[in-house]
């Protein structure tokens, strides 16, 4: 009964996912900055093969792998994974790498001596891609990445292999627009530069790359000047964030327009150097993040953060298991098409209301 529902629901899924998909072209995130709308929906690529005779392991088991569970965002996004999976049926074990590639390469190798159906990872590193993929190919494992993208030629080493994720570079345009939605348009002090310092999450991922690049990019595509007055590595961290901020906000002090953070964590620990530095956002500075965690979202309505962008964790939870349901039926993936992304979604005073439960 179980294994008709399941094979149903795939199919379903896949019906709905070819209607929603229109097209196979993968996006190159790094020239696709998104646009000004926003929305819901959820932009699909690849999409694999049809399979003909899916077969769901009934009571099939999954292998999830968190980069680290110390992670505010991935914390959502694993309650998330784990309980959309269990609803389905499936027996699920959730590991924490404790940010240490290492560690979660055993862990994938136990996964694998356990023979569990299906594998779901967030690598620790991006560059151990490689030898991830390689490994659950051996082992002949259907696997679905997610949150830190590998490149498609490194995908395209195994065909039963997807990434599940967000196009970066639409997150960081969102932020710059943020910025050029304000009253002065980022320039508090009307001297005709922004005059900002950057908080990155861990540089060595594209989500800490592409954000930085293009939060700025698109006030420079709007004709603005800017001035970059730091840019700090805060690996994701809210302390970090507050550190990061403490010391800027003392070095520059006034010059600081804006603060623009890789990740909502590091926006809330900047917001309380700026608290303790007698600043007020909105005012006298802005702040900008990316997640919409619950924390960010009530000081977005409080108009203690200048906005936010929904990285839509329920989504892409949703999105992986699908996928890796597509996978467990039989589908495979042509090089190219092995990414499939979910929109951001910006988060202002005037729509954080709906992002609220
Ligand atoms: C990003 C997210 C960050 C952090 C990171 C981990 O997408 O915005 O908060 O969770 O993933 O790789």
């Amino acid at each position: 009964m179980k294994k008709t529902l399941a094979l149903a629901l795939a199919v379903v899924m896949s019906l709905g996912l070819l209607a929603g998909c229109g097209g196979k072209e993968t996006k190159d995130p790094a020239n696709n900055g998104g646009s000004s709308s926003g929305g819901s929906s959820q932009s699909q690529q690849g999409g694999g093969s049809d399979a003909s005779d899916p077969t769901i392991p009934e009571g099939g088991t999954v292998g999830v792998c968190i980069y680290k569970f110390d992670d505010a965002f991935m914390t959502t996004y694993r309650n998330s994974l784990q309980e959309i999976l269990e609803s389905k049926g499936y027996k699920v074990t959730v590991v924490d790498g404790n940010n240490d590639q290492a560690k979660q390469n055993e862990q994938i190798n136990t996964f694998i001596t356990q023979k569990v159906d299906a594998l779901i990872i967030n690598p620790v590193m991006t560059s151990a891609a490689d030898q991830i993929i390689d490994t659950v190919k051996n082992a002949g494992i259907p696997t679905v990445l997610i949150n830190r993208e590998p490149t498609a030629e490194q995908m395209s080493a195994y065909d039963k292999l997807v990434y599940v994720g967000c196009n970066a570079a639409q997150s960081g345009t969102f932020q710059g627009e943020l910025i050029l939605e304000t009253a002065n348009q980022g320039d508090i002090n009307g001297d005709g530069v922004i005059n900002y310092i950057m908080i990155q999450g861990d540089p060595e991922n594209i989500d800490a790359q592409l954000r930085t690049e293009y939060s700025v990019k698109a006030l420079t595509d709007a004709g603005k000047e800017v001035k970059q007055l730091n840019l700090t590595r805060g690996d994701w961290d809210r302390n970090r964030g507050q550190e990061i901020a403490a010391n800027d906000l003392a070095q520059f002090g006034d010059q600081i327009e804006v603060i623009f953070c890789n990740n909502d964590d590091m926006a809330i620990g900047a917001l309380q150097a700026i608290k303790q530095a007698g600043r007020t956002v909105n005012k006298d500075i802005y702040l900008v993040g990316v997640d919409a965690l619950a924390a960010a979202l009530e000081e977005v309505k409080n108009g203690n953060m200048t906005g936010t962008v929904l990285n839509d964790a329920v989504g892409q939870a949703t999105a992986a298991v699908a996928e890796m349901e597509k996978l467990l039926g039989g589908a495979t993936y042509a090089s190219g098409e092995q990414s499939v992304y979910v929109d951001y979604v910006k988060v202002t005073p005037e729509n954080v209301g709906d992002f609220m439960k």
